[in-house]
């Protein structure tokens, strides 16, 4: 085994069964993609794994919302993904499934050898079972009320209002999810892996992690002091890898027990298709100079931080992660992401519209380390156009074409280094030290500003030295500012690669590189490279700027998708959805009530938005609605509306709106539902 520093990287392996959106790329991917760029310019010994999460109650659940089989669903998805991430640059050496057989294999092979070492317990249980689907319910498969907070929709592992984690049968009202009927409990047995085995050594080994985010340090101490648990890592279902014992051939494993063994089975895939299989084990089995690196969002801690390395303590020899940043999330314009509300921005239509460097400058500038971020058009449409294209693209742009006006676009002969000259030089070389100081401390927000420091200290140069000036009263001058000009362009597309790797490689191509970016050094930085006499080709334009109208389209879309008009999430209108049915029950839960407008109003610079203040009988409330171009603020008042009275609020454009109103879109038309004959605000619709 070679006898020197590797780093093995992994995203979390997404779960096939929607497409990617920008809160998943800035919690998992962007951070170990940019990571992993770097560490390929330091020429470390570096493999990047991912692939998607193809078991489990959510694509089974999925499956059966779009009329599909879940095969399916994880063939479209785990194409779709793929593909996406490959727009958006994400430099993995392998995208693989856990579907495949190498991971059944391997996942089985993990199983099998903790229960040979005793790390497994038989236990029979009491679950739910549900009569008319003649099948044992998992967690997600069973809501109900949450015991601790009232909520009425938790499911059966979590609720997601107060976040406690949950047992099935302590719900309140427990339903089946399939059919809403009241579920059974039945007898059945189940794997329990003895994670409370492990505690002492996890806890002496996270205590060592001194160097880890706090989030993460915290949420582990948080477990530790509960107690650890046996969990079970075996389910009633027929979806996913099945259990490798002849006493339990109708059980699958636990989507969480086999999925993190995903980044093995993918590394092992990988060595395959590199023609050496056994190169895998130069990473998983050489414990002593791996650097295992898990990149996840904040909901995933407890997965990387506690029970796989558990797993690989147990099955021994494995190397253990030397460090898992988790992000915290990504809100989106001032609300959370809501996919099912078709509030999200799919990476997929983002790229149909923009370029995604753009959105990789943005989203690590801003990115969710320590706190919550949040993503805004508007800002997005500021660093594009102040930073990238004014800062960046500017300077580039400026050199580039004095060169061909001025030197045949030729590189021009440096003469003797002023202090100036040397001053620009040493900040390349030190920026390029901070900024992969950060990087190497996950530290992106700030290594992106850094970068973004070296193109704004060259942009001052070129106008401290005034070239247009000197080129008449001090030619060789003027030739060794542009010189210097040209190799700070030149360093500019290494710094810039790990967050920029397209503009990287289209700056690359204008500088007429002849040999490949892969040979480019992080220690060039700083160093001037390009001969005098070298050729450079003509520039283009690095970013086109972003005009208003174009981020007032976004920023009104996400507005509709929180006001009245909703489009199906993108997802269900490629599959070709069919109707589910719900029954009475799910209906009631909406609370559909008359309501009387009392007054309308305009929201400025919102074209399509009205502010509505509506008399609800009890009281009085605020709605937002998409209707603007449909309706004068004067029709409305004193006209009685139908609303939903308990929908989250949410804010648009800065106002908050308390409800939805009800309208029919006819083409292109929008009319409100009303009622018949008149009738008292606050009456309850059914
Ligand atoms: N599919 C999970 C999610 O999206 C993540 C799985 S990460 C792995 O939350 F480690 F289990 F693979
Ligand atoms: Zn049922």
């Amino acid at each position: 085994m070679a006898n020197h520093e590797k780093y093995l990287v992994t995203s979390a392996l997404p779960y096939a069964n929607g497409p990617i959106h920008l809160g998943h790329l800035a919690g998992a991917y962007l951070p170990a993609d940019i990571f992993v760029r770097y560490c390929r310019l330091k020429k470390r010994d570096v493999i990047y794994m991912c692939g998607t999460d193809e078991h489990g109650v959510p694509i089974t659940i999925t499956a059966e919302k779009e009329g599909k089989t879940p095969q399916q669903v994880v063939d479209y998805y785990y194409q779709d993904i793929k593909e996406t991430f490959r727009r958006v640059g994400m430099s993995f050496d392998n995208f693989s499934r856990t579907s495949r057989p190498i991971h059944h294999q391997t996942a089985q092979d993990f199983f099998l050898t903790l229960y040979k070492k005793g790390y497994m317990e038989k236990r029979t249980i009491q679950q739910f079972y549900c009569e008319t689907d003649r099948m044992f319910l998992a967690d997600r498969y069973i809501e109900g009320i949450c015991p601790y907070c009232g909520e009425p929709g938790a499911r059966g592992d979590q609720c997601e209002k107060c976040g406690k984690w949950l047992e099935p049968t302590q719900l309140i009202e427990p339903r089946c999810k399939i059919c809403g009927s009241k579920p059974v409990i039945r007898e059945t047995f189940h794997y329990f892996f003895k994670l409370n085995e492990f505690q002492p050594r996890l806890e002496a080994w996270i205590n060592s992690k001194t160097h880890w985010r706090e989030n993460v340090i915290n949420f582990c101490k948080n477990w530790f002091r509960e107690g650890l648990e046996p969990r079970a890592v075996t389910r009633d279902l027929q979806w996913g890898v099945p259990v490798p014992l002849e006493e339990a051939r109708e059980k699958v494993l636990y989507v969480w027990f086999e999925a993190p063994i995903g980044y093995i089975s993918a590394t092992k895939e990988w060595a395959e298709q590199i023609g050496q299989p056994d190169r895998w084990k130069d990473y998983w089995l050489d414990a002593e100079n791996t650097r295992l690196i898990h990149f996840i969002g904040k909901d995933n801690i407890v997965f990387h931080a506690i029970i796989f390395p558990a797993m690989l303590m147990g099955y021994g020899g494995y190397v253990l992660p030397d460090n898992v940043p988790a992000n915290e999330f990504l809100n989106l314009e001032g609300n959370k992401f809501s996919t099912s509300r078709g509030y999200a921005v799919w990476l997929k239509d983002y790229l149909d519209k923009f370029d995604p460097d753009s959105l990789r400058y943005t989203l690590a500038i801003n990115m969710p380390e320590t706190r919550d971020a949040d993503f805004s058009w508007r800002e997005f449409q500021a660093r594009h156009n102040n930073e990238l294209a004014d800062i960046l693209g500017n300077f580039v742009n400026r050199t580039l074409r004095f060169v061909h006006s001025y030197f045949e676009g030729k590189v021009p002969p440096a003469g003797p280094l002023s202090e100036a000259d040397q001053q620009l030089q040493q900040t390349a070389r030190e920026l390029a030290e901070l900024v992969g100081d950060m990087l190497d401390q996950f530290r992106f927000k700030e290594a992106t500003r850094l970068f973004m420091d070296l193109a704004r200290a060259a942009n001052k140069y070129f106008n401290d030295q005034e070239p247009w000036r000197t080129r008449k009263s001090d030619p060789e001058r003027c030739a060794t500012t542009l010189n210097l000009c040209c190799q700070t362009t030149y360093w500019l597309s290494i710094l810039m690669e790990p967050f920029l790797p397209f503009t990287s490689q289209k700056l690359w191509t204008m500088l007429n590189m002849d040999r490949p970016f892969a040979q480019a050094r992080w220690e060039e930085i700083g160093q001037a490279t390009l001969p005098a006499g070298h050729v450079l080709d003509k520039p283009s334009i690095l970013f086109q700027k972003i005009p208003d109208e174009v981020i007032e389209r976004e920023i009104d879309r996400l507005h509709q998708a929180l006001s009245s008009e909703q489009p199906p999430p993108a997802a269900a209108q490629e599959a070709g959805q069919e109707q589910t049915l719900i029954d009475i029950d799910t209906f009631r839960q909406i609370d559909l009530r008359t309501a009387r407008v009392l007054a309308a109003e305009a929201i400025p610079g919102a074209r399509k938005l009205l502010k509505l203040t509506i008399d609800l009988g009890t009281e009085k409330r605020q709605l937002v609605a998409g209707i603007a171009q449909h309706y004068q603020p004067e029709q409305l008042v004193g006209k009685t509306i139908v609303v939903v009275a308990n929908l989250k609020p949410a804010t648009i454009r800065g106002v908050e709106s308390q409800g939805m109103l009800l309208a029919v879109q006819d083409e292109d038309r929008l009319v409100l539902l009303t009622t018949d004959a008149p009738v008292a605000p606050g009456k309850r619709v059914s």
